[in-house]
Order: structure tokens, then sequence, then C-alpha cells
């Protein structure tokens, strides 16, 4: 794009994604899919970027999910028309929107309550469509979802009174097992998880009732769920960016190079130096999240970072000596947490081998609703 200007001319802290990286860690994850029946359906939730939806469904990719309805209002008006919403709506105005973004493209939307199904249901016969449902279990998150056994059969046996909603089957995501870092136990955390989805699954089938649908999973038990089966769809996320949280955890074979590797990084440009050992940076906390540590500097293993502040940030040397690194320098940070940083920004600047080669929009900036 000839209006860019070259990566020194960007106007800092900005985020960067590695072109390279990020399709080889989109490759890789759309190969563990080949010759399965396990279908991949990524959470959007991460990048948030209509131009990333595209690359993972060019590469494999039935759909994709959203968290929130305004991200996939956000991400169907950018042309992206098969998505599950993974998190229960709830308000009537919000439902309103629901199914009107229904009538616009394939939605499925999850319930675990009768106040949702409710809400679904009048809407959805109003608007004169079908909504497709999926019921939520919890499978050790203690977040949303109903208890793992009969607990499902309430809210489909309210389900399947309205002809407006069409029950698809369950979802069950512990995000807690995720990024536990020894393989083993990460195996178990998942391999608990998928036990209780799967055994709520045979009890609801027994009923008779037909699942087309069992989802769940994320980018550190990718490997055990495919290995385990079960499940028809995963929803992985993080591994298109990966970042320090997750770049930690080991992987199915040791020997041989990590699954994903970190493609997301924040470049920030040193702003003063009054003092030999600290070089201080434009970013803070308004740029770069803080919720899972602090971020890591890249290529320089002698520098850490620490928060100073909203928009400020301190370089330090690992062993205390003086910060080689002048005023107007760069250097680029690693996020410990890639889906928080990346709601912070407004555009993810593409470099391919150290040149600037686009920009893209996250598109569902700011889509927290
Ligand atoms: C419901 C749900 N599914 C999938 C994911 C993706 O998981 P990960 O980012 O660990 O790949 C998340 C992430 O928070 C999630 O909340």
């Amino acid at each position: 794009m000839s209006s860019l200007p070259n990566l020194e001319g960007v106007d800092t802290p900005a985020l960067l994604v590695d072109a390279e990286v990020l399709s080889a860690n989109i490759a890789r994850m759309a190969g563990l899919f080949t010759d399965r029946s396990q279908r991949l359906r990524p959470h959007a939730k991460t990048h948030k970027c209509a131009e990333i939806a595209r690359m993972q469904m060019a590469a494999g990719a039935i759909g994709i999910c959203c968290a929130k309805l305004s991200e996939a209002e956000a991400l169907v008006s950018a042309g992206i028309t098969d998505i599950l919403i993974t998190t229960p709506i709830i308000g009537n105005a919000k439902v309103a929107r629901l199914v009107r973004l229904a009538r616009h493209a394939a939605i499925k939307a999850v319930a675990d309550s009768e106040t949702c199904i409710r809400a679904y249901a009048m809407a959805s016969e109003a608007h004169e469509i079908h909504l497709n449902v999926l019921i939520e279990v919890d499978v050790g998150q203690n977040r949303c979802g109903v208890r793992p056994g009969s607990s499902a059969f309430d809210l489909l046996e309210l389900l399947s009174t309205f002809p407006s909603l069409r029950f698809c089957g369950l979802q069950g995501y512990q995000g807690a097992a995720q990024g536990i870092m020894a393989q083993d136990e990460r195996f178990a955390a998942n391999e608990s998880a998928l036990k209780s989805l799967l055994f709520t699954a045979d009890l609801v089938r027994r009923r008779g009732y037909q699942i087309d649908v069992l989802t769940g999973g994320g980018s550190g038990s990718v490997e055990i769920d495919l290995q385990l089966g079960g499940l028809t769809e995963l929803q992985p996320g993080s591994y298109v960016f990966m970042d320090t949280t997750y770049d930690r955890i080991q992987w199915g074979d040791p020997m041989s190079a990590p699954l994903f590797v970190p493609s997301l990084s924040v470049l920030t440009t040193v702003i003063s130096r009054n003092d030999p050992k600290r070089a201080i940076v434009d970013v803070g906390w308004k740029a770069l999240s803080s919720d899972a540590g602090l971020p890591r500097v890249k290529n320089r293993p002698d520098l850490r970072f620490d928060f100073a502040g909203d928009e400020h940030g301190v370089l330090q040397n690992v062993d205390g000596d003086a910060v080689k690194l002048e005023v107007g320098e760069q250097v680029e940070l690693i996020p410990s947490h890639c889906d928080t940083t990346v709601a912070l920004h407004d555009w993810l600047y593409v470099v391919r081998k150290g040149a600037l080669e686009d920009r893209w929009l996250i598109s569902a900036r700011g889509c927290f609703q």
C-alpha cells in the first residue's frame, strides 16, 4: 500500500503482526484438522479482525466464533457470514438485534437459562425466523452453563416447545485448562472437561434429542481434543497470535518445535533517557494489557519491561547494568495476553521480513457488548 509509512514511521505504540508467523500459525492449525471428522471454527475474540477471519476460512475453517453480539455484528458487516456466538445473549433489545442479525448470516446462539430461551423464542417468532440454539454446559470453568448431567433437560424441554427455535447441540469450554504448562496435567484437565460434556450429550441423546454440534476447546487443548475425539467443532482462538502466557506451555511432542509461535507485538519508542539504568518508552496500560502479567521484550533477552503508568513503560537491564538504547530507538514487546491487548487497538500493522506491508482494521474494536 503506497500510503503506508515505513515501519519506523508508524506512530507508536502500535500493534504489529508478523505476516509470515501468522500465516504459519493459521496453516498449522488448519493442518491438524486434515483427515479428521472434527471441524475448525476459530474464536475471533482474539483478533476481532475480518482479514484474519477470512484467512482462517480460506485455510479451511467452517466459520468463526464471536464472544459478543456486537463483535458478531461487526464481523457480519465486514462480510463474515457463519458465526457461533459463544456467550448467552440477555436483554430484549439485544435479543431483537440477534434475530435481526440471524436474517443476514448463519448465526448460532447459546443459552443456559429459561429467561434466555424464552427471549430467543419470542424474538424469533416476532421476526419470523428460526434461530439455531446450543445449550451451554459448565464443564469446570464455573462461569456460564448448566451443570453437567440431566440439568440440560429442563431447558431442552422448554426449547422444544418453541417451533421458532432449533436445538443444535451443546457447548462446553474450559478456559482454565488451556494454559496449564505441563502437557500431562493439561491433558487430564481437558479430558475431564470433555468427559462432562460427552456425558451430558449422551444423556441428551438418550432422551431422543439429536445433537449436531458439540463444540468447545481452545488453543491449549487442540491436540488433546483431536486425539480424544467427541467434539464436532473446536474453537481455538489465541493460536493466531500467541502470547507469553501461551508460549510457556508444553506441546504434545516436547522434542519438536512449538506448534504455534508468537506473531503479535507492540512497537514502542524510547521517549526519555535521564537515567543510565532506565529507558522510558511510550507504552503503558492503555495500549498493552497487564491482566496476565508483564510482556516480554522481543529479541532482547537483556531487557525487561515494567509498566510505569497509563502511557509509560520502563526498560531495564536484567542484570542491573546500564541500558543501551537511545531516545527515538524502538523495541517490540510480546504481550502476556493477546486478546486483551488487541482489544485496545484500532489497527493491526502487518510486517513482512521487517517491512510494513499493510494495516488491517480491528473490525470489532470496542465491541465488548
Ligand atoms: C468460549 C471460548 N471458546 C474458545 C476460546 C478460545 O480459547 P483460546 O484463546 O485459549 O484458544 C475462548 C477464549 O477465551 C472462549 O472464551
